[in-house]
C-alpha cells in the first residue's frame, strides 16, 4: 500500500470568480520516496501541501495517508511553511520545542531535541533571539529545524530553501539528504529550482500551469547516496534537466500569459 494516496483531488477558491488551484490531481508516493514537486507560481502547490497537512479541505477527491482520510494535522506529518509560520511571541529555542510540548515530551529532553536541530540547521547562539531578530534565511531554518525535531514520517516542505543564500542552501540540502537516508522519511519537497528539484528526489512531478493538473512524473535515475553537488555535472542529470525543462517552460510561459 502506497503510503499517500492522492486520487482526483480538486480545490476551489470560492470568490468573485472561483479560482482553481487544483483539477483533477492523482499522485501515489511510496513509504521513504523523496518526491519533488515543481510547477508555475500559483498552480497550487502549496494547496496540495496544505490539504496534505489537513490545513485545508479539497473541494473533491480525496487525500489518504496510511490507507486513512486526512481530516486534520497530525504527529505523522511535519510541515516546513512557504512563510515560516513562526510564532512571534515564542523565541527560536520555543518555536523549535513547539510541537515536542505538544507531544508532552519532559523539558530536559525537548531542549536536547531542539538545541541539536537547531545546531543541524546552524543556528546555535540563536536560541534566544525572537523571530523579529532573524533574517528571512534564519526564519526559515527555524522552520526546518521545528519540523525536523517531530521526526515525522511524513515532511512536508513547501520551498524550504527558498530564503536562504546558495552556499547554505547547498549544505541544507546535503543535510536533508543525509537525514532522509537515515532515517526512512518520506518527503514531498516544493521547489522553484529545477535542479534542486532533480538532484534531491527519486520522481519529480511536473504541474500544470493553473489550474494545476499533474503534467508529468520524471523518474531520476541517479543512484544513492548522492553527492547533491557533484551529481549535478554528470550526463544523466543533464538529461533529466532537459527533459523536465522542456515540459515546465511551455507551463511557465502559459502561467504569464493568464497573469
Ligand atoms: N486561502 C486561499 N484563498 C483564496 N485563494 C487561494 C488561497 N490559497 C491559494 N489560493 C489561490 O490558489 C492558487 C494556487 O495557490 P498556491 O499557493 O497553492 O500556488 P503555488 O503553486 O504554491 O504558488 P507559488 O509557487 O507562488 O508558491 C492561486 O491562484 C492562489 O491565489
Ligand atoms: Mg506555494
Amino acid at each position: 500500500m502506497s503510503l499517500i494516496v492522492v486520487e482526483g483531488l480538486t480545490k476551489v477558491f470560492p470568490g468573485p470568480t472561483d479560482v482553481v488551484a487544483l483539477d483533477g490531481v492523482s499522485l501515489t508516493v511510496e513509504e521513504g520516496e523523496f518526491v519533488s514537486l515543481i510547477g508555475p507560481s500559483g498552480c497550487g502547490k502549496s494547496t496540495l501541501l496544505h490539504i496534505l497537512d489537513g490545513l485545508e479541505a479539497a473541494t473533491a477527491g480525496r487525500a489518504l495517508v496510511a490507507g486513512r482520510p486526512v481530516d486534520g494535522p497530525g504527529p505523522d506529518r511535519g510541515m516546513v511553511f512557504q512563510e515560516y509560520a513562526l510564532l512571534p511571541w515564542r523565541t527560536v529555542q520555543a518555536n523549535v520545542e513547539l510541537g515536542l510540548e505538544l507531544r508532552h515530551l519532559p523539558a530536559a529532553e525537548r531542549r536536547r531535541v531542539a538545541g541539536d536541530r537547531l545546531a543541524l540547521v546552524g543556528l546555535q547562539g540563536f536560541e534566544g533571539r525572537y523571530p523579529h531578530e532573524l533574517s528571512g534565511g534564519m526564519r526559515q531554518r527555524v522552520s526546518i529545524a521545528r519540523a525536523l525535531a517531530l521526526q515525522p514520517q511524513i515532511l512536508l516542505m513547501d520551498e524550504p530553501f527558498a530564503n536562504l543564500d546558495a552556499q547554505t542552501r547547498l549544505l541544507l540540502e546535503e543535510e536533508l539528504l543525509a537525514i532522509w537516508q537515515r532515517t526512512g522519511q518520506t518527503v514531498l519537497f516544493v521547489t522553484h529550482d529545477l535542479a534542486e528539484a532533480i538532484a534531491m528526489a527519486d520522481r519529480v512531478v511536473i504541474f500544470t500551469a493553473r489550474p494545476g493538473r499533474i503534467k508529468d512524473v520524471v523518474r531520476v535515475p541517479l543512484p544513492r547516496p548522492r553527492d547533491v553537488v557533484r551529481v549535478r555535472t554528470t550526463p544523466e542529470f543533464a538529461r533529466v534537466y532537459d527533459h523536465v525543462w522542456t515540459q515546465l517552460r511551455d507551463e511557465v510561459l502559459k502561467s504569464r500569459e493568464v497573469a
